[in-house]
Protein backbone atom coordinates (compact mmCIF):
# COMPACT_ATOMS: atom_id res chain seq x y z
CA UNK A 1 0.00 0.00 0.00
CA UNK A 2 1.54 3.30 -0.82
CA UNK A 3 1.97 5.99 1.77
CA UNK A 4 -1.41 7.73 3.20
CA UNK A 5 -0.29 11.92 2.87
CA UNK A 6 -1.68 15.12 4.24
CA UNK A 7 -2.26 15.83 0.61
CA UNK A 8 -3.79 12.89 -0.17
CA UNK A 9 -6.35 13.34 2.58
CA UNK A 10 -7.10 16.71 2.57
CA UNK A 11 -7.72 16.55 -1.75
CA UNK A 12 -10.06 13.75 -1.12
CA UNK A 13 -11.40 15.86 2.20
CA UNK A 14 -12.56 18.48 -0.26
CA UNK A 15 -12.89 16.57 -3.63
CA UNK A 16 -16.00 14.58 -2.04
CA UNK A 17 -17.23 17.51 0.35
CA UNK A 18 -16.01 16.45 3.55
CA UNK A 19 -14.17 19.22 4.43
CA UNK A 20 -13.56 23.13 2.75
CA UNK A 21 -11.10 25.82 3.94
CA UNK A 22 -13.04 27.85 5.57
CA UNK A 23 -13.85 31.33 4.14
CA UNK A 24 -12.37 30.09 0.61
CA UNK A 25 -13.83 32.24 -1.91
CA UNK A 26 -12.09 35.08 -0.04
CA UNK A 27 -8.45 33.14 0.21
CA UNK A 28 -9.64 31.52 3.18
CA UNK A 29 -9.02 32.17 6.33
CA UNK A 30 -6.05 29.87 8.43
CA UNK A 31 -7.43 27.65 10.97
CA UNK A 32 -10.85 28.00 10.13
CA UNK A 33 -12.39 24.94 8.00
CA UNK A 34 -15.87 24.12 6.66
CA UNK A 35 -17.51 20.55 7.07
CA UNK A 36 -19.84 19.72 3.79
CA UNK A 37 -22.69 17.14 3.89
CA UNK A 38 -20.38 14.49 4.31
CA UNK A 39 -18.44 16.03 6.64
CA UNK A 40 -21.34 16.66 8.79
CA UNK A 41 -22.71 13.13 8.82
CA UNK A 42 -19.35 11.91 9.87
CA UNK A 43 -19.17 14.64 12.89
CA UNK A 44 -22.43 14.31 13.64
CA UNK A 45 -21.95 9.98 13.74
CA UNK A 46 -18.72 10.68 16.28
CA UNK A 47 -20.87 12.87 18.30
CA UNK A 48 -23.34 10.91 18.71
CA UNK A 49 -21.50 7.67 19.53
CA UNK A 50 -19.91 9.17 21.92
CA UNK A 51 -23.32 10.91 23.35
CA UNK A 52 -25.29 7.41 23.57
CA UNK A 53 -21.93 5.62 25.27
CA UNK A 54 -21.05 8.19 28.08
CA UNK A 55 -24.65 10.04 28.63
CA UNK A 56 -27.63 8.21 27.34
CA UNK A 57 -26.25 4.51 28.52
CA UNK A 58 -25.04 6.25 32.07
CA UNK A 59 -26.88 7.05 34.64
CA UNK A 60 -24.23 9.11 36.20
CA UNK A 61 -23.27 11.32 33.79
CA UNK A 62 -25.41 14.34 32.96
CA UNK A 63 -25.77 16.09 29.47
CA UNK A 64 -25.27 20.30 28.94
CA UNK A 65 -25.47 22.43 26.27
CA UNK A 66 -23.89 25.52 27.72
CA UNK A 67 -23.31 29.27 25.97
CA UNK A 68 -19.88 29.65 24.74
CA UNK A 69 -19.05 33.01 25.23
CA UNK A 70 -19.38 33.27 29.49
CA UNK A 71 -18.41 35.70 31.95
CA UNK A 72 -15.30 37.29 32.26
CA UNK A 73 -15.16 36.38 35.48
CA UNK A 74 -15.26 32.79 35.07
CA UNK A 75 -12.43 32.86 32.36
CA UNK A 76 -10.52 35.20 35.59
CA UNK A 77 -10.90 32.48 38.25
CA UNK A 78 -9.95 29.30 35.96
CA UNK A 79 -6.76 30.90 35.53
CA UNK A 80 -6.75 31.17 31.32
CA UNK A 81 -6.49 34.97 31.76
CA UNK A 82 -3.41 34.89 33.29
CA UNK A 83 -2.20 31.32 31.54
CA UNK A 84 -3.47 30.07 28.33
CA UNK A 85 -1.26 31.22 26.61
CA UNK A 86 1.59 30.30 24.24
CA UNK A 87 5.21 31.62 23.86
CA UNK A 88 5.59 33.32 20.64
CA UNK A 89 8.11 35.66 18.79
CA UNK A 90 7.81 38.50 16.83
CA UNK A 91 10.09 39.44 13.78
CA UNK A 92 11.43 42.61 14.30
CA UNK A 93 11.50 43.72 10.91
CA UNK A 94 8.49 42.60 8.98
CA UNK A 95 6.32 41.81 12.54
CA UNK A 96 5.13 38.26 11.47
CA UNK A 97 4.32 36.25 14.73
CA UNK A 98 5.23 32.70 15.02
CA UNK A 99 5.42 30.34 18.14
CA UNK A 100 8.59 30.39 19.62
CA UNK A 101 8.45 26.32 20.52
CA UNK A 102 8.04 25.51 17.23
CA UNK A 103 10.56 25.41 14.29
CA UNK A 104 7.52 25.95 11.37
CA UNK A 105 5.72 29.70 11.44
CA UNK A 106 2.16 30.15 10.64
CA UNK A 107 0.78 28.95 7.52
CA UNK A 108 3.76 26.49 6.84
CA UNK A 109 6.00 28.90 6.35
CA UNK A 110 10.02 28.22 8.14
CA UNK A 111 11.59 29.92 10.39
CA UNK A 112 15.46 28.45 10.22
CA UNK A 113 18.08 29.16 12.37
CA UNK A 114 16.41 32.41 14.23
CA UNK A 115 15.87 34.53 11.37
CA UNK A 116 12.55 34.86 9.73
CA UNK A 117 11.97 32.62 6.65
CA UNK A 118 9.86 35.75 4.95
CA UNK A 119 12.57 38.94 5.40
CA UNK A 120 15.69 37.01 7.79
CA UNK A 121 14.79 39.72 10.22
CA UNK A 122 15.69 38.84 14.29
CA UNK A 123 13.49 38.15 16.44
CA UNK A 124 12.62 39.88 19.30
CA UNK A 125 12.68 38.87 23.18
CA UNK A 126 9.68 35.11 23.35
CA UNK A 127 6.61 36.80 24.64
CA UNK A 128 3.46 34.86 26.13
CA UNK A 129 0.04 35.27 23.72
CA UNK A 130 -3.32 34.53 25.64
CA UNK A 131 -5.28 32.27 22.50
CA UNK A 132 -8.44 33.25 23.94
CA UNK A 133 -10.43 34.94 21.36
CA UNK A 134 -11.88 37.98 23.17
CA UNK A 135 -14.74 40.02 22.58
CA UNK A 136 -17.15 42.86 23.98
CA UNK A 137 -20.93 41.97 25.18
CA UNK A 138 -23.50 44.51 24.19
CA UNK A 139 -23.30 47.74 23.03
CA UNK A 140 -20.22 49.13 24.98
CA UNK A 141 -16.70 48.81 24.15
CA UNK A 142 -14.87 48.95 27.74
CA UNK A 143 -12.89 46.90 30.08
CA UNK A 144 -16.15 45.93 31.66
CA UNK A 145 -18.09 44.32 29.17
CA UNK A 146 -14.74 42.28 27.88
CA UNK A 147 -15.60 38.42 27.67
CA UNK A 148 -14.11 35.57 25.63
CA UNK A 149 -15.07 32.80 23.17
CA UNK A 150 -14.86 29.67 25.73
CA UNK A 151 -10.91 27.63 25.10
CA UNK A 152 -12.13 24.50 26.41
CA UNK A 153 -15.74 23.72 26.68
CA UNK A 154 -15.27 22.56 30.34
CA UNK A 155 -15.36 25.86 31.57
CA UNK A 156 -19.30 25.34 30.82
CA UNK A 157 -19.74 22.54 32.66
CA UNK A 158 -18.35 23.62 35.64
CA UNK A 159 -20.48 27.04 35.82
CA UNK A 160 -23.30 24.87 35.75
CA UNK A 161 -22.13 22.47 39.05
CA UNK A 162 -24.42 23.74 41.30
CA UNK A 163 -27.32 23.85 39.12
CA UNK A 164 -26.68 20.16 38.63
CA UNK A 165 -26.36 19.73 42.05
CA UNK A 166 -29.69 21.57 42.95
CA UNK A 167 -31.77 20.25 40.07
CA UNK A 168 -30.72 16.21 40.07
CA UNK A 169 -29.47 16.16 43.52
CA UNK A 170 -26.99 13.74 42.32
CA UNK A 171 -24.33 11.68 44.81
CA UNK A 172 -20.58 10.84 44.01
CA UNK A 173 -19.44 9.96 41.89
CA UNK A 174 -21.24 11.94 39.09
CA UNK A 175 -20.49 13.52 35.85
CA UNK A 176 -21.14 16.24 33.28
CA UNK A 177 -20.70 15.95 29.59
CA UNK A 178 -20.70 18.74 26.85
CA UNK A 179 -20.10 18.33 22.87
CA UNK A 180 -19.76 21.96 22.06
CA UNK A 181 -17.51 24.34 19.51
CA UNK A 182 -13.77 25.99 21.23
CA UNK A 183 -11.79 28.47 19.84
CA UNK A 184 -8.07 29.55 20.56
CA UNK A 185 -6.27 32.12 18.53
CA UNK A 186 -3.22 29.67 17.43
CA UNK A 187 0.15 31.52 16.93
CA UNK A 188 0.58 28.62 14.36
CA UNK A 189 -2.46 26.66 13.40
CA UNK A 190 -1.32 23.93 11.27
CA UNK A 191 -2.02 20.71 9.66
CA UNK A 192 -5.59 20.41 8.65
CA UNK A 193 -8.41 20.55 11.26
CA UNK A 194 -5.33 19.25 13.61
CA UNK A 195 -4.83 22.51 14.98
CA UNK A 196 -8.00 24.94 13.89
CA UNK A 197 -8.67 27.64 15.69
CA UNK A 198 -12.16 27.19 15.44
CA UNK A 199 -13.06 23.00 16.49
CA UNK A 200 -15.02 20.61 18.17
CA UNK A 201 -14.53 18.88 22.21
CA UNK A 202 -16.32 16.11 23.51
CA UNK A 203 -15.91 16.63 26.76
CA UNK A 204 -16.69 14.98 30.97
CA UNK A 205 -15.90 16.13 34.13
CA UNK A 206 -15.97 13.57 36.36
CA UNK A 207 -16.88 14.33 40.06
CA UNK A 208 -15.07 11.58 42.64
CA UNK A 209 -14.64 11.92 45.86
CA UNK A 210 -10.72 12.71 46.72
CA UNK A 211 -9.31 9.53 47.67
CA UNK A 212 -10.64 7.75 45.00
CA UNK A 213 -9.11 9.88 41.92
CA UNK A 214 -6.53 7.41 41.15
CA UNK A 215 -9.06 4.38 40.69
CA UNK A 216 -11.26 6.92 38.57
CA UNK A 217 -8.06 7.85 36.61
CA UNK A 218 -7.44 4.41 36.01
CA UNK A 219 -11.02 3.63 34.60
CA UNK A 220 -11.41 6.43 32.31
CA UNK A 221 -8.48 5.33 30.62
CA UNK A 222 -10.27 2.51 29.72
CA UNK A 223 -13.50 4.13 28.67
CA UNK A 224 -11.07 6.07 26.12
CA UNK A 225 -9.66 3.21 24.72
CA UNK A 226 -13.21 2.26 23.79
CA UNK A 227 -14.58 5.20 22.53
CA UNK A 228 -11.86 4.80 20.08
CA UNK A 229 -12.95 1.38 19.32
CA UNK A 230 -16.32 1.82 18.68
CA UNK A 231 -15.82 4.43 16.22
CA UNK A 232 -13.01 1.97 14.32
CA UNK A 233 -9.49 3.16 15.44
CA UNK A 234 -8.26 0.07 17.65
CA UNK A 235 -6.28 0.66 21.08
CA UNK A 236 -3.27 -0.50 19.11
CA UNK A 237 -2.88 2.53 17.16
CA UNK A 238 -2.94 4.50 20.23
CA UNK A 239 -0.27 5.48 22.03
CA UNK A 240 -0.07 6.80 25.86
CA UNK A 241 2.50 9.72 26.61
CA UNK A 242 2.12 10.68 30.24
CA UNK A 243 3.04 14.44 30.78
CA UNK A 244 5.63 15.51 32.89
CA UNK A 245 5.69 18.15 35.57
CA UNK A 246 6.08 21.68 33.79
CA UNK A 247 4.69 20.87 30.60
CA UNK A 248 0.89 20.01 32.07
CA UNK A 249 -2.11 22.15 32.02
CA UNK A 250 -2.19 24.87 34.65
CA UNK A 251 -5.30 22.88 36.13
CA UNK A 252 -3.71 19.57 36.07
CA UNK A 253 -1.66 17.43 38.67
CA UNK A 254 -1.93 14.39 36.13
CA UNK A 255 -2.36 14.11 32.27
CA UNK A 256 -1.82 11.68 29.80
CA UNK A 257 -2.06 12.29 26.08
CA UNK A 258 -3.48 9.70 23.71
CA UNK A 259 -1.47 9.83 20.52
CA UNK A 260 -2.07 8.89 17.38
CA UNK A 261 0.33 8.37 13.82
CA UNK A 262 -0.80 11.21 11.92
CA UNK A 263 0.85 11.98 8.38
CA UNK A 264 2.85 14.58 10.15
CA UNK A 265 3.71 12.15 13.19
CA UNK A 266 2.75 11.10 16.12
CA UNK A 267 0.42 13.86 18.14
CA UNK A 268 -2.53 14.60 20.97
CA UNK A 269 -5.38 12.76 19.71
CA UNK A 270 -7.24 13.40 23.05
CA UNK A 271 -6.42 14.04 27.04
CA UNK A 272 -7.10 12.42 30.30
CA UNK A 273 -6.59 15.20 33.35
CA UNK A 274 -6.16 14.76 36.80
CA UNK A 275 -7.85 19.01 37.31
CA UNK A 276 -8.38 18.32 41.48
CA UNK A 277 -10.63 20.61 42.92
CA UNK A 278 -8.71 23.17 41.27
CA UNK A 279 -11.99 24.36 39.30
CA UNK A 280 -14.64 23.94 41.87
CA UNK A 281 -12.69 25.94 44.42
CA UNK A 282 -11.42 28.87 42.21
CA UNK A 283 -15.41 29.45 41.00
CA UNK A 284 -16.35 29.20 44.67
CA UNK A 285 -13.60 31.90 45.56
CA UNK A 286 -14.52 34.24 42.60
CA UNK A 287 -18.22 34.10 42.78
CA UNK A 288 -18.56 33.86 46.60
CA UNK A 289 -20.97 30.74 45.21
CA UNK A 290 -20.20 28.06 47.18
CA UNK A 291 -19.54 24.48 44.76
CA UNK A 292 -20.16 21.56 46.80
CA UNK A 293 -21.60 18.45 47.40
CA UNK A 294 -23.30 16.87 50.19
CA UNK A 295 -21.70 13.33 51.24
CA UNK A 296 -23.53 12.27 54.08
CA UNK A 297 -27.28 13.38 55.15
CA UNK A 298 -27.34 12.28 58.20
CA UNK A 299 -24.90 14.96 59.27
CA UNK A 300 -24.84 17.16 56.39
CA UNK A 301 -21.20 17.14 55.61
CA UNK A 302 -20.06 18.56 52.15
CA UNK A 303 -17.45 18.03 50.44
CA UNK A 304 -15.32 19.76 47.32
CA UNK A 305 -15.29 17.25 44.40
CA UNK A 306 -11.80 16.47 42.78
CA UNK A 307 -12.24 15.76 38.65
CA UNK A 308 -11.13 13.66 36.34
CA UNK A 309 -11.43 15.10 32.94
CA UNK A 310 -11.47 12.79 30.14
CA UNK A 311 -11.35 15.28 26.81
CA UNK A 312 -11.80 14.53 23.42
CA UNK A 313 -11.43 16.90 20.37
CA UNK A 314 -13.92 15.94 17.57
CA UNK A 315 -12.18 17.39 14.60
CA UNK A 316 -8.94 15.05 15.74
CA UNK A 317 -10.93 12.36 15.74
CA UNK A 318 -12.38 13.05 12.27
CA UNK A 319 -8.55 13.38 11.19
CA UNK A 320 -7.36 10.27 12.94
CA UNK A 321 -10.42 8.23 11.07
CA UNK A 322 -9.75 9.23 7.54
CA UNK A 323 -5.37 8.81 8.08
CA UNK A 324 -6.50 4.74 9.80
CA UNK A 325 -9.34 4.20 7.08
CA UNK A 326 -7.80 5.99 3.66
CA UNK A 327 -6.54 2.69 1.81
CA UNK A 328 -5.79 2.56 -1.70
CA UNK A 329 -5.52 -1.12 -3.68
CA UNK A 330 -5.99 -2.59 -6.96
CA UNK A 331 -9.09 -4.13 -7.62
CA UNK A 332 -10.33 -6.10 -10.71
CA UNK A 333 -7.04 -5.02 -12.61
CA UNK A 334 -7.78 -1.00 -11.89
CA UNK A 335 -6.09 1.08 -9.13
CA UNK A 336 -9.09 2.81 -6.32
CA UNK A 337 -8.56 4.79 -3.08
CA UNK A 338 -11.36 4.30 -0.65
CA UNK A 339 -12.01 4.76 3.14
CA UNK A 340 -12.01 1.53 4.99
CA UNK A 341 -14.65 3.38 7.33
CA UNK A 342 -16.26 1.31 10.23
CA UNK A 343 -19.78 1.23 9.25
CA UNK A 344 -20.74 2.82 12.37
CA UNK A 345 -19.19 6.00 11.56
CA UNK A 346 -19.79 5.93 7.84
CA UNK A 347 -21.28 8.73 6.80
CA UNK A 348 -23.63 6.74 4.13
CA UNK A 349 -24.22 3.53 5.15
CA UNK A 350 -25.43 2.00 1.76
CA UNK A 351 -26.01 3.16 -2.05
CA UNK A 352 -28.62 2.25 -4.59
CA UNK A 353 -28.62 1.98 -8.08
CA UNK A 354 -30.27 0.95 -11.35
CA UNK A 355 -28.39 -0.82 -13.44
CA UNK A 356 -28.75 1.16 -16.26
CA UNK A 357 -30.70 5.08 -16.28
CA UNK A 358 -32.35 4.64 -19.48
CA UNK A 359 -34.58 1.59 -18.74
CA UNK A 360 -37.60 3.51 -17.28
CA UNK A 361 -38.78 0.16 -15.43
CA UNK A 362 -35.10 -0.63 -13.79
CA UNK A 363 -35.35 3.48 -12.17
CA UNK A 364 -38.64 2.83 -11.19
CA UNK A 365 -38.00 -0.89 -9.37
CA UNK A 366 -34.74 0.79 -8.27
CA UNK A 367 -36.74 3.76 -6.80
CA UNK A 368 -38.84 1.41 -4.72
CA UNK A 369 -35.70 -0.24 -3.13
CA UNK A 370 -34.23 3.03 -2.35
CA UNK A 371 -37.42 4.80 -0.66
CA UNK A 372 -38.00 1.87 1.13
CA UNK A 373 -34.75 1.08 2.62
CA UNK A 374 -34.17 5.13 3.65
CA UNK A 375 -37.61 4.44 6.00
CA UNK A 376 -35.42 1.65 7.59
CA UNK A 377 -32.27 2.88 7.63
CA UNK A 378 -31.53 6.58 7.14
CA UNK A 379 -28.15 7.57 5.49
CA UNK A 380 -28.98 5.38 2.24
CA UNK A 381 -27.83 7.02 -1.55
CA UNK A 382 -29.04 7.02 -4.66
CA UNK A 383 -26.89 7.59 -7.25
CA UNK A 384 -27.82 6.58 -11.09
CA UNK A 385 -24.77 8.90 -12.70
CA UNK A 386 -21.96 7.67 -15.06
CA UNK A 387 -21.71 3.78 -15.30
CA UNK A 388 -21.44 1.18 -12.38
CA UNK A 389 -17.84 0.91 -12.02
CA UNK A 390 -17.57 4.90 -11.74
CA UNK A 391 -20.39 4.89 -9.24
CA UNK A 392 -18.38 1.63 -7.02
CA UNK A 393 -15.27 4.11 -7.37
CA UNK A 394 -17.48 7.37 -6.09
CA UNK A 395 -18.95 5.20 -3.00
CA UNK A 396 -15.52 3.60 -2.19
CA UNK A 397 -13.88 7.03 -1.92
CA UNK A 398 -16.63 8.40 0.67
CA UNK A 399 -16.62 5.20 2.63
CA UNK A 400 -19.71 3.63 2.09
CA UNK A 401 -19.93 -0.27 3.06
CA UNK A 402 -22.43 -1.63 0.61
CA UNK A 403 -24.12 -0.47 -3.01
CA UNK A 404 -26.92 -2.23 -4.30
CA UNK A 405 -27.84 -2.73 -7.47
CA UNK A 406 -31.36 -3.18 -9.36
CA UNK A 407 -30.98 -5.15 -12.98
CA UNK A 408 -33.21 -7.49 -15.44
CA UNK A 409 -33.14 -10.17 -12.80
CA UNK A 410 -34.58 -8.29 -9.93
CA UNK A 411 -37.92 -7.50 -12.29
CA UNK A 412 -38.35 -11.02 -11.96
CA UNK A 413 -37.51 -12.56 -8.91
CA UNK A 414 -37.12 -9.39 -6.57
CA UNK A 415 -33.77 -9.87 -5.65
CA UNK A 416 -30.79 -7.13 -5.80
CA UNK A 417 -27.10 -7.30 -5.93
CA UNK A 418 -24.99 -6.26 -3.24
CA UNK A 419 -21.49 -5.53 -3.02
CA UNK A 420 -19.05 -5.13 -0.39
CA UNK A 421 -16.54 -2.00 -0.60
CA UNK A 422 -13.70 -3.46 1.25
CA UNK A 423 -13.67 -6.96 -1.49
CA UNK A 424 -15.71 -6.07 -4.18
CA UNK A 425 -17.59 -9.08 -3.26
CA UNK A 426 -21.00 -9.08 -4.54
CA UNK A 427 -23.90 -11.63 -3.58
CA UNK A 428 -27.77 -11.64 -4.51
CA UNK A 429 -29.80 -10.85 -1.76
CA UNK A 430 -34.05 -10.96 -1.76
CA UNK A 431 -35.26 -7.21 -1.19
CA UNK A 432 -37.27 -8.54 1.89
CA UNK A 433 -34.03 -9.37 3.63
CA UNK A 434 -32.41 -6.15 2.42
CA UNK A 435 -32.99 -4.35 5.30
CA UNK A 436 -31.66 -6.67 7.58
CA UNK A 437 -28.68 -7.28 5.44
CA UNK A 438 -27.93 -3.77 5.33
CA UNK A 439 -27.75 -3.35 8.96
CA UNK A 440 -25.62 -6.50 9.84
N1 LIG B 1 -10.40 20.73 28.86
C1 LIG B 1 -9.10 20.22 28.60
C2 LIG B 1 -8.55 20.63 27.33
O1 LIG B 1 -9.11 21.45 26.62
P1 LIG B 1 -6.61 20.20 25.66
O2 LIG B 1 -5.56 19.12 25.66
O3 LIG B 1 -6.15 21.59 25.53
O4 LIG B 1 -7.41 19.99 27.02
C3 LIG B 1 -8.38 18.70 24.56
O5 LIG B 1 -7.66 19.89 24.54
C4 LIG B 1 -8.55 18.16 23.15
O6 LIG B 1 -9.12 19.17 22.30
C5 LIG B 1 -7.24 17.78 22.47
O7 LIG B 1 -6.82 16.48 22.84
C6 LIG B 1 -7.62 17.87 21.01
O8 LIG B 1 -8.29 16.70 20.60
C7 LIG B 1 -8.59 19.03 21.00
N2 LIG B 1 -7.90 20.28 20.60
C8 LIG B 1 -7.22 21.11 21.39
N3 LIG B 1 -6.74 22.16 20.69
C9 LIG B 1 -7.14 21.98 19.42
C10 LIG B 1 -6.98 22.73 18.21
N4 LIG B 1 -6.33 23.90 18.18
N5 LIG B 1 -7.54 22.25 17.07
C11 LIG B 1 -8.22 21.08 17.08
N6 LIG B 1 -8.41 20.34 18.20
C12 LIG B 1 -7.89 20.78 19.35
Amino acid sequence: MSEVTMEKIVSLAKRRGFIYPGSEIYGGLSGFWDYGPLGVELKNNIKNLWWKMFVKERTDIYGVDAAIIMHQKAWEASGHVKGFSDPMVECKKCKRRFRADQAEGPEGTRRVGGKCSECEGSFGEVRQFNMMFKTHVGATEDESSVSYFRPETAGGIFVNFKNIVDSFHPKLPFGIAQIGKAFRNEISPRDFVFRAREFEQMEIEHFVRPDEWKRWFVAWREEIFMFFETIGIARDFIHESEIGDGDRAHYSKRTIDFEFDFPFGRKELCGLAYRTDFDLRAHTETSGVELSVIVDDATGEKIVPHVIEPSFGVDRAILALLTSAYTEDELNGEARTYLKFNPAVAPVKAAVFPLLKNKPELVAKARDVYEKLKTEVSEIAWDDNGNIGKRYRRQDEIGTPVCITVDFQTLEDDTVTIRNRDTGGQERVAISTLDSVVRQ
